[in-house]
């Protein structure tokens, strides 16, 4: 297993090009299964997460081809059954649910595992597929649902206690494409990545409209063909690099962002007392340390809010900001993690039931730290940036989940960082 050595006093300049959108280009790429046909995705991250999922895609029977970010995917010929040691590994392999059913009139998934985040259910999603008319069984630790006369479109509403569900959103979406006749969804996730993922299936050929909106309608049709996409650009990882120039840096311009995107990222950055402008066309900004940075409250809430993949980055950035600071997770109230070896550097953070009370100190001290989750282990490479000494950050298999490169990326930016063996 690898760990990041950071080297403290770390000063970012310079300019990097964000990747493509980790989880626009998960559903993506199990939407693939809906057709027989060659499709080409291109500015599909390189990282462990879409290995994954083309891992899976293959296992199934589809032919892929990967070369650097584009990958060629033909699903001509696939089983219905989802490797069970495959799928367990991963949440998001989730997705590939309703593209099977749709396309096989079966699918059998194994029920995902949670994670250290929170209980990461799945009962909207199948409340989805059940109001289209699968039948829903369980065995084994595996889903099995089965709709042998096809899909049948039908109105729901897909809000659950903490809002909208953005793969549930996407494996109903998937799944209506196929279905006879129009399917509503209601309380719909509005995230980019879900439009980005509606704006392909209808390059398929498929009838939706609504997404980025919280009613998506979809008319279902008999049959999709293939296409050639270009995924949107990943929101979290541009705004992991905000952060971490707003904490480090000297002037750090990020190349191939989406300005609309970055909206609530881009004003919490803004309301701690730092600069980010963007060119004319929004896909380029340029961020500077403010010289007066200041606490916030923040809540994060379903997209467009402050989006609870970007909470832990900015309780990195806050932890050494003068001030008190309130950071509430409404989405994942467990998603503090991070929390726990922030404070092993020095921070001052209280928990209480889903918020964080962040005093900000003058400056964090290098420990051995150990990441827990994809964006748990950025806010440790963050925090490390400024901290005195040499941070070590172990299980780094983490932070390669969902960052192409991000050791890479640092420096060309300056930073003192080193990937080590173990
Ligand atoms: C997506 O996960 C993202 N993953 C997550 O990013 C992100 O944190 C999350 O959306 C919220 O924005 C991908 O897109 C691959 P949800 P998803 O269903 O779709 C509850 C990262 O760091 N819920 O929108 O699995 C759930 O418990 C990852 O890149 C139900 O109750 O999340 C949560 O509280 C981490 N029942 C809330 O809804 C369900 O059936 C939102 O979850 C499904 C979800």
């Amino acid at each position: 297993m690898d760990k990041l050595v950071v080297h403290g006093g770390s000063v970012l300049k310079g300019a990097i090009n964000i990747s493509g959108s980790k989880n626009a280009s998960l559903p993506i790429l199990a939407a693939a299964i809906l057709t027989g046909e060659d499709c080409i995705i291109r500015r599909v991250p390189d990282v462990s997460d879409t290995n994954y999922m083309i891992q899976i895609l293959s296992a199934l029977g589809a032919d892929v081809e990967r070369s650097s970010g584009t990958v060629r995917i033909t699903c001509a010929d696939i089983t219905d059954e989802a490797p069970y040691e495959l799928v367990r590994r991963m949440r998001a392999s989730i997705c590939v649910m309703g593209p099977l059913l749709a396309r096989k009139g079966r699918a059998v998934i194994s029920l995902p595992g949670g994670c250290v985040i929170g209980d990461r259910p799945v009962d909207l999603h199948l409340k989805g597929m059940e109001a289209l008319g699968a039948k829903v069984e369980f065995e084994g630790g595996n889903i099995t649902l089965t709709a042998p006369n096809g899909l049948v479109g039908a109105e729901m509403d897909l809000r659950g206690d903490s809002g909208p569900t953005v793969l549930g959103t996407d494996n109903v979406m998937m799944a209506a494409t196929l279905a006879e006749g129009i399917t509503v969804i209601e309380s719909a996730a509005a995230e980019p990545e879900v439009l980005d993922l509606a704006n392909f299936l209808n390059s398929l050929g498929a009838k939706i409209t609504g997404a980025g909106t919280r009613r998506i309608v979809i008319e279902g049709v008999k049959e999709l063909k293939g296409v050639e996409h270009t995924v949107i650009p990943d929101r979290i990882e541009a705004g992991t690099f905000m952060a971490a120039a707003a904490l480090a840096g000297e002037g750090v311009t990020l190349n191939r962002v989406n300005r609309e995107h970055l909206k609530a990222i881009t004003a919490a950055i803004i309301k701690s007392g730092h600069s980010v402008e963007f060119n004319e066309a929004g896909d380029s900004c340029f961020i500077q340390r403010g010289e007066n940075p200041q606490g916030v409250d923040l809540t994060t809430s379903p997209y467009p809010g402050y989006p609870t993949d970007m909470q832990a980055q900015m309780t990195a950035l806050l932890a050494t900001t003068p001030g008190t600071s309130v950071i509430k997770d409404t989405i994942f109230p467990q998603r503090f993690m991070h929390c726990a070896e922030l404070k092993r550097m020095g921070a001052d953070i209280k928990i209480d039931h889903g918020t964080a009370i962040v005093r900000g100190v003058e400056q964090l001290s290098a420990a051995p730290v150990m990441a827990s989750d994809l964006r748990a282990s950025a806010a440790l490479v963050l925090a490390a940036l400024r901290a005195k000494g040499t941070t070590e950050i172990s299980r780094v298999y983490h932070i390669d989940r969902g960052y192409e490169h991000i050791d890479e990326k640092l420096l060309m930016l300056g930073a003192k960082v080193e990937r080590v063996r173990v």
